[in-house]
Parts: C-alpha cells; sequence; structure tokens
C-alpha cells in the first residue's frame, strides 16, 4: 500500500483526494494546509491533519508526496519532498519560469524519485480520442488546430488574479491546450500572442503557434466570461475535421440561479456519469511508474517545455513580437 501525502487541501486537493480513494494499492495517510479547514478533507479520508509539509513528512513518512498548493510554491516543496527522497506529483503549471522547473527536475532525478506533473488533457478521454485519430491518420495531414478554453475568473481563490503567483490566464490555463499541443504534434517553431484585459473582469489572449511540423495552432484562453466554462477543440486536416465541444456533451446539466444576496453570481456545471476523471487516470498512470519503476508519459523536463512555450506566449504579448524557438 503506498501512502500518500497531499499538501494543498483547496480545489484540487480535493480533486486527488477523491481520485487515490478510488485505488486499493493508496492510502492517504495527511493532508497539510496552512488553514485549518485542511482537517477536514483530512477526516473525510481517515488521514490526519497537518500545518505544513514538514510536519506531515516527519509525523507519516509517506511514499509520496501531491503538491496541489499555488503554483509559486510548487518548486519549494518540490525541492524538500525530493530531498527527503519521497515521489513527487506536482499540479501544473511545473513552476513559473523555465529555470525553476529545470532544477525541480534535476533535483528529483538526483534523488532518484519519480516525478510527474499534472497536464491532465492527457488522460482526458475526448483529447486522448483525438490524438489516437491524428495518429491513426484518419484526418490525413493536419494543417489546422484551434482550441478555447475560456471562462469566468476562478473565484474559490484570491491568489489566480496575482499573475506573480498564477502566472496569468496563459500559463494557468491556456498551458493545458499547448501542453496538448506539444504532445499530438511535437515541438513549436514560432508563437505570437496578444492579452486583453482592461474593463474586463480578467484577462482574456489569443495565441498563434506555428510548429516545426508546419501545422498552425490557435488557441484562445480566457477568464474574461461573466460565468460558466467552455473548452472547443478543432482539428482540420486533408482528410477530414474532428471537433471535441465541451457544450456538446452535457449528460447532466445544473445551472444554479444565484440566491440574490450578492454573495454568489449563477453557476453551471456539468458532468458525464460515462467519462473517466482524468485526476483519477493520471494519478493511476502515476502510481503505476512508481511501482514498475517506469518513466511518467508527463516529465518534469516535458512539462518545463509547456512551460517555456506558455511563457514565449507572454513575452509575445507583452513585447508585441514573435518569438522564435532555437
Ligand atoms: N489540473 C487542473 O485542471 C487544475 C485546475 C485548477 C488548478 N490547478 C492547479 O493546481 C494548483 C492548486 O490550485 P487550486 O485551485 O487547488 O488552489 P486552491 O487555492 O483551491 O488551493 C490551494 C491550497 O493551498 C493552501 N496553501 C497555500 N499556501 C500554503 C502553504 N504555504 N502551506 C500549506 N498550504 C498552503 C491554501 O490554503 C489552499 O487550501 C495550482 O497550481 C493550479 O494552477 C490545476
Amino acid at each position: 500500500m503506498l501512502k500518500i501525502g497531499i499538501i494543498g487541501a483547496g480545489m484540487m486537493g480535493a480533486t486527488h483526494a477523491s481520485a487515490y480513494a478510488n485505488m486499493n494499492d493508496a492510502v492517504i495517510v495527511g493532508v497539510a494546509d496552512e488553514r485549518t479547514e485542511a482537517a477536514k478533507l483530512a477526516a473525510a479520508y481517515s488521514a490526519r491533519s497537518y500545518a505544513s509539509i514538514a510536519e506531515l513528512i516527519q509525523a507519516e513518512d509517506p511514499d509520496i508526496i501531491d503538491i496541489c498548493l499555488p503554483t509559486d510554491l510548487h518548486k519549494a516543496h518540490v525541492l524538500y519532498a525530493a530531498a527527503c527522497r519521497k515521489h513527487v506529483f506536482c499540479e501544473k503549471p511545473i513552476a513559473l519560469s523555465v529555470e525553476d522547473a529545470m532544477e525541480m527536475a534535476e533535483a528529483c532525478r538526483a534523488a532518484g524519485v519519480t516525478f510527474m506533473v499534472g497536464h491532465a488533457l492527457r488522460f482526458s478521454p475526448d483529447y486522448m480520442l483525438a490524438k489516437r485519430t491524428v495518429e491513426d491518420g484518419k484526418l490525413g495531414k493536419i494543417s489546422t488546430v484551434r482550441m478555447i478554453r475560456e471562462g469566468a475568473p476562478p473565484g474559490w481563490s484570491a491568489w489566480f488574479k496575482d499573475k506573480s503567483r498564477s502566472g496569468g490566464v496563459i500559463v494557468d490555463l491556456g498551458i493545458h491546450e499547448l501542453d496538448f499541443l506539444r504532445s499530438a504534434f511535437g515541438e513549436p517553431q514560432r508563437v505570437y500572442a496578444k492579452v486583453a484585459e482592461e474593463g474586463l473582469p480578467g484577462e482574456h489572449a489569443f495565441v498563434s503557434v506555428r510548429m516545426k511540423s508546419g501545422v498552425i495552432a490557435h488557441l484562445t484562453a480566457s477568464w474574461a466570461l461573466p460565468d460558466g466554462f467552455r473548452s472547443f477543440l478543432e482539428l482540420a486536416g486533408t482528410e477530414g475535421v474532428l471537433k471535441l465541444d465541451s457544450d456538446d456533451h452535457k449528460p447532466i446539466a445544473v445551472t444554479r440561479r444565484s440566491s440574490g444576496t450578492g454573495t454568489d453570481q449563477p453557476s453551471s456545471s456539468w458532468e458525464s456519469p460515462l467519462s473517466v476523471s482524468p485526476y483519477e487516470a493520471e494519478l493511476r498512470h502515476f502510481v503505476d511508474c512508481i511501482r514498475t519503476g517506469a518513466e511518467p508519459l508527463i516529465t518534469g523536463e516535458d512539462a518545463a517545455k509547456s512551460l517555456a512555450l506558455a511563457l514565449a506566449a507572454v513575452r509575445s504579448a507583452q513585447s508585441g513580437e514573435v518569438i522564435t524557438f532555437e
């Protein structure tokens, strides 16, 4: 039985905890969070709660540390876990600079621990099917890719709005698509981006990427919507077009009215009881890699490349220049 310590009991900490709870070869032994509410998440899984990673590791000696903290805290916690010889799973984006990301990847290799980063689209059944359809040649040679990930600004935690903590909408949100793009079509050649922000509730970004393979991709990543969430993928090739739209498959859609008190907003959510959770699939893969000694699908070095693309898009938006990769 692999012992898990979750660091960060917010949105993703809770998501990961429910995924581990479905595994019969892993057990959550502790949850660490600076907020006292962490005790609730720990109690829900019969685990103990701690105020820090150091306390949790000392008391529980877990096999795995799973980091679900605000992004600016990823590096210090991954380095600490590696120094304690713990296998590490870290939420995306890996870090806020490529140098930090590479330091994290190297520290885990030097410590001989398994390190994986949570780019969940690589485990999302519909995006996996899209990638397989391309690989099987069913769409012919792909020429263009259109991608959208848009919604309201994350309302559950204030740190997302601080770009020095989250990296902003391209690094935090758009990186899902940029990572998928790399996984399906190889490395980028150049990138150009624009970000609109003024008068909007959050950033709205347009990113154009030319891949070394010749594929042209366009991404809209937005936190500027008043409500809701949508992801979209369109792959156009010489033999056909594939489209994926989160708006098109909503077996169960729930839209809640606001209470009228002004403290909440209307909200919609949807879930497919038939779909496999990408979070559970990625964590299952990570645990399997620890058992077999295999290299995880998303290594630190790989995640650093997706971060490099996202950061290049941010630099392009700031400078107005096209950024070319060597
Ligand atoms: N893969 C995805 O689809 C996805 C979705 C949302 C967020 N994320 C990523 O997951 C990470 C966490 O995001 P979230 O939405 O769960 O954030 P969150 O704000 O909901 O949770 C973060 C938790 O960390 C705790 N915390 C902050 N500083 C701490 C410290 N020094 N020590 C201990 N606990 C501390 C907070 O109290 C909070 O409970 C981020 O990197 C984010 O980008 C990934």
